[in-house]
């Protein structure tokens, strides 16, 4: 595994990798979630690339970017484990230069769900994820569904700006209780921890209303908030039915539909999705 910190270390390193080259980007604290991406794109891919930044712009004001998990030399030996080709470190002072003022903004599909609680997030993630990709030029990039918006709104830049990128969804990986893995469940003390598992089981009573018939999205999200009031730990900031496509939120009948929500578990703020119907 080589290891770039400067861009123009990355460029150089990337340009001896064979074709077609898979990049995960990330922000580190890897887990099973993270790896199941890298062994996707390691199945795939000719050689792989994972990036760890902590990317500032993505965090609002009032949010976790100093206390976000980090442990790079624990996240390098997992990566050395997987035989990944190349890790990039960059430097924040290399990508965000002072008097840095160019920005990617994928608009209405920012607007919704998480974008309208985390105010500025997905412009950070539109630019950050613009920035890895036109630096590294991967034949494909690999994002989780856990980020469901967004993996969409990635999908989307690479289609509006025309970058030859393939965007891999791919799905989310659970606990053996369902909680859906995500570098902040580091936070949750055992209490919360346990108090977690009903955002999964909020989803999995609405996709089973779902499966019994139910097409109502109204119906749909009072399953959802019926679980989470029966979980006093849990405080919900939101709970919708979207069109997995459009991001618009539902209130008539739906075929398909993603199901998420976002859930405060003490301090913690955890979110979490399904997609119901097929297609
Ligand atoms: O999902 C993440 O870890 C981040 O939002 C990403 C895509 C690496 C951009 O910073």
């Amino acid at each position: 595994m080589k290891v770039a910190m400067s861009l123009a270390e990355v460029r150089d390193l990337r340009h001896q990798l064979p074709d077609p080259f898979g990049l995960v980007p990330t922000m580190g604290f890897l887990h099973e979630g993270h790896l199941s991406l890298v062994r996707r794109a390691k199945s795939e891919c000719g050689s792989v690339g994972v990036s760890i930044f902590v990317n500032p712009t993505q965090f609002g004001p009032e949010e976790d970017l100093e206390d976000y998990p980090r442990d790079v030399e624990r996240d390098m030996l997992m990566l050395e484990d997987e035989k990944i080709d190349l890790l990039w470190t960059p430097m924040a002072e290399e990508l965000y230069p002072p008097g840095y003022q160019t920005w990617v903004t994928v608009e209405s599909l920012s607007q919704p769900l998480e974008g309208a609680h985390r105010l500025g997030h997905f412009r950070g993630v539109a630019t950050i994820v613009t920035k890895l990709l036109t630096a590294v030029r991967p034949d494909r990039v690999y994002v989780g569904q856990k980020d469901a918006q967004q993996a969409r709104v990635i999908r989307r830049l690479v289609q509006d700006l025309n970058l030859p990128v393939e965007v891999v969804n791919c799905a989310i990986v659970r606990e053996p209780d369902g909680l859906a893995m995500s570098s902040r469940n580091a936070y949750l003390n055992p209490e919360e921890r346990r108090a977690a598992t009903v955002l999964h089981r909020a989803l999995t009573a609405a996709a089973e209303a779902y499966a019994q018939g139910e097409r109502g999205a109204d119906a749909l999200r009072l399953k959802m908030y019926e679980m989470l009031l029966g979980e006093s730990m849990a405080k919900t900031q939101y709970v919708s039915v979207a069109d997995p496509e459009t991001l618009e939120e539902q209130w008539g009948p739906v075929e398909r539909a993603l199901l998420s929500l976002a859930v405060f578990v003490g301090k913690t703020r955890l979110i979490d999705n399904i997609v119901v119907g097929a297609g």
